[in-house]
């Protein structure tokens, strides 16, 4: 770490504030001087203070002015409203929907035509998997990106994209979009400098001559993709070993160069100066390289993160960041500008993401109903981190991508009083194997039926839904139903922002058509993006089809939603705490204003005893009695709690 000169704060604050007009400059310098002293410190603990590195800094800078310049009014009132609630996107009537532009719309215009649909459902804050102008042919479900500054033609165009955001912003619903920080597509114009042989650009990516130090990093790193890509390195004709940690055609960028901070933050303004609001950081983890380590986590990649808050900070300050680290969740506290230890650092306000993935606790969702176990959720809960003020978790049953069952080791190891699991039993349950198994998912990038890595499969066909249908079993299709209702209203009963996978709303299932698609036969997670049912959709929605399994699902988790957003303790940042039970199969979940969420997660009916702590408490059902569950009846008394929960049943109770 070098010295910052002594007169730099000043020299580039005024630098900052001259490139903006009068207009805007009492609020951008505001802004400077809360955040600017920040952004320059880690930029420069970064990459010091070398003659480029200052030229790199100030031409940031510059662009930092230009973007706030630009950067549109009804964005600007939307700063301004968010710095006075900089926990607006913890309001208990935040319900997040992921889905992909073509499997859900076709198009942008499509999606912009489904915005009721969305608006109906809760929705308020949506993410669209990648849209940007991705690479041609194979590209990891556009995660290969060719140009951030164009949407894919296939999507529409960038007249579109404005539309859409206008049109989401006037309806409530925040636009969130991948900000991929790790690695571009091959074929991405510094891509293409580099196998040309311009050196500016080759120093983008890590490019390395022979396999000397790939070999000495690849004895410590993990593999993301064993199976399909196996290895961290991509030979390169012309050019050599380059580094892709991903697909041999995602090249990871080298972040300790500081030309490529000044370009990822600049496109990140420019993009949110285009109307979206949150940027999922993808892969976040991986950002930065270290010789003998996993290449994970490492202190600078938090540098560089606590440097992109402090730029939408300054110039951006309404745009959430959101940490996607699918690592476990006592790892994740960093990322919100925590020391690892979860303390609050005490040299200076860092300031990192606004969410993360809480992955942890998804899989765990996942490993509880598979092992009839509400304690393992108890046991993460317990474990969750404590977050800042303004911070929360994202939380999620299912996403684009697969079940890692790697975040949960630690869970399956067992400890404070619960039993140890096997995680490979839990997977090869997922993936339908053995006569106890409802299941119809794949297992992902595993060597074999011991290796555990990952599942595919939509939240209902792992449930059991597919295949009750196919084997035509009426009460097997409404246990299922009862499943997946029961994990959607742990999540929604949880602190955090929820949200829901494209289609689990009606219970959509697995897309076996993938397979026979060339396109997409070779990538398994193709298994859970189907094209939404919007027949089906649309029944639903009108209530038109109460009485099927997309009916069902559909109003128990529109109710849920209800309820959530008129109940303050069921805020994103209310308290959250687990109960004890000593029935393993019981999960309780308290949070604020007297709220208690009751599950069974076992396929047997267990008693509910009353903890003694809340043994004088009368209690109110807010879920309407079971309707959700064909839950047991109370005891007859005046209070909801229940004296026992069916199999797989869930209670939402408020203290009367
Ligand atoms: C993230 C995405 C995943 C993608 C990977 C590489 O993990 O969620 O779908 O394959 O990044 O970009």
């Amino acid at each position: 770490m070098s010295a910052r000169p002594s007169n730099d704060d000043a020299r580039l604050r005024e630098r900052f504030a001259s490139a903006v007009s009068p207009a805007v400059r009492a609020d951008t310098r505001a802004r400077w001087d809360a955040h600017g002293p920040r952004l320059v410190d880690t930029f420069r603990m970064l990459y010091g203070d070398a003659p480029g590195v200052d030229a790199a800094l100030q031409r940031m800078i510059d662009g930092m002015a230009a973007c706030a310049e630009l950067r549109p009014a009804p964005l600007r009132a939307l700063d301004a409203a968010r710095e006075r609630d900089p926990a607006w996107f913890l309001g208990q009537d935040m319900i997040g929907y992921t889905t992909y532009v073509d499997r859900f719309g076709g198009t942008l215009s499509g999606v912009a035509a489904r915005v009721p649909y969305l608006r109906a459902l809760g929705v308020r804050y949506l993410h669209l998997l990648p849209f940007l102008h991705a690479r041609d042919g194979d590209n990891d479900g556009g995660f290969a990106v060719r140009d951030y500054d164009a949407v894919d033609p296939a999507l529409g165009d960038d007249a579109d994209l404005d539309a859409l955001t206008a049109r989401l912003r006037d309806a409530g619903i925040s636009l969130c979009a991948d900000l991929v920080l790790n690695h571009t597509a091959d074929d991405h114009r510094w891509a293409q400098a580099a196998r040309r042989g311009d050196p500016r650009y080759r120093a983008f990516y890590h490019v390395f001559p022979d396999r000397d130090l790939p070999d000495a990093y690849e004895r410590t790193l993990g593999q993301v993709f064993p199976q399909t890509a196996p290895g961290n390195f991509t030979h390169v004709d012309g050019l050599g070993w380059v580094w892709t940690t991903f697909y041999g055609y995602q090249w990871d960028l080298d972040w300790s160069n500081p030309e490529v901070f000044v370009e990822m933050a600049l496109t990140m303004l420019r993009l949110a100066n285009r109307g979206i609001e949150a940027f999922r950081l993808d892969s976040t983890a991986y950002l930065w390289k270290r010789l003998g380590t996993d290449c994970m986590n490492q202190p600078e990649a938090h540098a560089i993160l606590q440097a992109l808050r402090a730029v939408s900070d300054i110039v951006a300050p309404g745009v959430l960041l959101k940490a996607e680290a699918i690592v476990p969740a006592r790892e994740l506290p960093p990322y919100f500008g925590l020391r690892a230890d979860g303390a609050a650092d005490t040299d200076s306000a860092r300031r990192e993401c606004h969410l993360a993935y809480h992955s942890t606790l998804m899989a765990a969702l996942w490993a509880a109903l598979a092992e009839q176990r509400g304690d393992l959720l108890a046991g993460v809960i317990a474990q969750t981190p404590a977050l800042p003020a303004a911070s929360g978790w994202l939380t999620y049953l299912r996403c684009h991508d697969d079940i890692g069952w790697n975040v949960l080791r630690e869970e399956a190891a067992g400890g404070d009083g619960r039993a140890p699991f096997d995680l490979a039993r839990v997977a090869r349950f997922f993936a339908g194997d053995g006569d106890e198994s409802y299941a119809r998912g794949r297992s992902f990038q595993s060597a074999g039926s011991e290796h555990v890595h990952g599942t595919n499969g939509m939240a209902a066909a792992l449930a059991g839904i597919d295949d009750a249908i196919a084997h035509g079993d009426a009460a097997a299709l409404r246990a299922a139903e009862r499943r997946l209702i029961l994990l959607y209203g742990i999540v929604l009963a949880c602190a955090g922002l929820p949200a829901l996978y494209m289609g689990d709303e009606i219970a959509l299932g697995n897309d076996e058509a993938y397979a026979r698609d060339p396109a997409r036969a070779g990538e398994g997670r193709w298994l859970h993006r189907p094209a939404m049912d919007w027949t089906l959709a649309d029944a639903v929605a009108t209530r038109t089809h109460d009485d099927t399994t997309a009916g069902r699902v559909g109003a128990a988790l529109r109710r849920m939603i209800a309820v959530r957003r008129i109940t303050r303790g069921l805020r994103g940042d209310a308290p959250m705490r687990a109960l004890r039970f000593d029935d393993p199969a019981l999960l309780g979940i308290e949070r604020g204003d007297g709220v208690i969420a009751l599950f069974n997660l076992a396929g047997r009916e267990v008693a509910v005893p009353v903890p003694p702590s809340l043994a004088d408490a009368r209690w109110r059902d807010m879920l309407d009695d079971g309707r959700l569950d064909d839950g047991m009846p109370d005891d007859g008394g005046d209070s909801a709690w229940p004296t026992a929960l069916a199999p797989h049943a869930l209670r939402w109770l408020q203290r009367a």
